[in-house]
């Protein structure tokens, strides 16, 4: 038996977020996590769904109706997507720039789909020419990729796509959890049919849900393959011609039953953490999609600039950087664990390793949400400065911080 007094209540210490993402939450979405719960048909919590779908979808940039949440996080709603997109034997070209473009891959192979790749190298983006070479000698049912990779901070340009995939006769999916609420998202310019994310980057929010929208021609292609589970059927929705969905709990056709007047029965939506969407979503359309957008830009410019200012290196093709993540190169001298460390320990800040390829090569340091903030910007790049110095960084003391104002107020 474990003596519950044993490990108290839950206090963590105030950290700064300011890696990859998880980053703080706003304090107001963990407001709206602390509400009273409902049932899930209650009709409270129906308008409630109603008005996340409503709240989406600028936030999408999009006028798509099926415009919801997964419960789980970032993940969830992109293997929802694959899952319900794709069935074994169907061809898919991955735009590959990074982790995410890989982890498309992963969940891909586990449905059965015949993948294609067109990768660029890490910190670089795949140029759109070489998207439309390699539909056109593919020939796929699907085109995936991402947005920002946080594994390399480089945008993938997204213009385009859509009118690429449709003459040729492809759906399109974009991940965009990392930019989303940061950068812009403008799924119906761009003619995507899929795109999912998640909180806890530029909305800033905690992980857990994962907001997703879907074309018309994509939904049309996932009712296809409805199969309503036994115990729950009704007379007035049948099964779709198309192959079973190979998931249940991702099953999209049966969770946009349960979003629509239908209210199927499928999960128990996650209560709390449709608030924590919602107000994610209230704090982006309050605060204005430009503005914020132009917030984050200014966090990015100011964080790399102080870099640049301290004698660093920046990571990744200056063209296509995320504006709210930036690696930069550990120097050679520099053991990169240790100045983490000591950052979190001595300036409770949190910034982020790396993986593949660039594990123990660069630190990525975000800007985001709650936390693309002036203040939290130039605290970061003081605490990393002081402790590039207490490691014997040689490096011109001073000049990060009035260097990443300066660009701040360049907005
Ligand atoms: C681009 C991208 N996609 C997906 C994910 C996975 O998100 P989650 O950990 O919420 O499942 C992340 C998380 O870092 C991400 O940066």
């Amino acid at each position: 038996m474990v003596d519950p007094r044993l490990f108290g209540e839950i206090d963590p210490p105030q950290r700064l977020l300011m890696g990859p993402g998880p980053i703080n939450a706003h304090p107001r979405v963990l407001r709206a996590m602390s509400a009273d719960l409902l049932g899930q048909f209650d009709p409270e919590m129906t308008a409630y769904m109603n008005q996340v779908m409503a709240l989406y979808r600028p936030v999408f940039g999009t006028e798509n109706h099926w415009t919801m949440l997964i419960d789980g996080t970032a993940r969830a709603g992109i293997e929802a997507a694959l899952v319900s997109l794709v069935a074994p034997g169907d061809t898919v070209l991955v735009v590959n720039f990074g982790r995410f473009g890989l982890l498309l891959t992963e969940i891909l192979a586990r449905i059965g789909a015949v993948i294609e790749r067109v990768d660029a190298p890490w910190g670089e983006v795949v140029p759109m020419a070489a998207i439309a070479q390699a539909i056109e000698r593919t020939g796929p049912k699907l085109v995936a990729t991402v947005h920002g990779d946080t594994s390399t901070t480089m945008a993938q340009p997204l213009e385009g796509l859509g009118a690429l995939c449709r003459a040729a006769g492809a759906l399109s999916y974009v991940d965009a959890t990392a930019t989303i609420g940061g950068m812009e998202i403008a799924t119906d310019r761009w003619g995507i049919d899929v795109v999912t994310c998640g909180l806890q980057k530029c909305l800033g929010g905690p992980s857990g849900s994962a907001p997703i929208t879907i074309s018309e021609a994509a939904a049309a292609h996932i009712f296809a393959r409805r199969h309503v589970e036994q115990g729950i059927r009704r007379a007035d929705i049948s099964d779709g011609a198309g192959l079973r969905i190979g998931s249940n709990y991702f099953d999209l056709a049966m969770i946009m039953d349960y979003w629509s007047d239908k209210r199927l029965n499928h999960h128990t939506e996650a209560t709390s953490m449709l608030y924590a969407a919602r107000e994610c979503a209230r704090l982006v359309l309050e605060e204005g999609l430009e503005t914020r957008f132009a917030r984050h830009a200014a966090a990015g410019r100011a964080m790399t600039a102080g870099l640049r200012a301290m004698g660093l290196n920046v990571f990744g093709d200056d063209a296509h950087r995320m504006t709210n993540v930036t690696g930069v190169y550990i120097p050679d001298a520099v053991d990169g664990e240790r100045v983490r460390t000591a950052m979190r320990e001595h300036f409770e800040i949190e910034i982020g390793t790396a993986f593949g390829p660039l594990q123990g090569r660069i630190w990525r340091i975000g800007a985001m949400g709650y936390n693309a903030m002036k203040h939290k910007v130039l605290l970061t790049l003081g605490a990393l400065e002081a402790c590039l110095v207490a490691e014997g960084f040689v490096l011109p003391v001073g000049e990060a911080v009035p260097a990443a104002l300066a660009a701040w107020h360049a907005w």
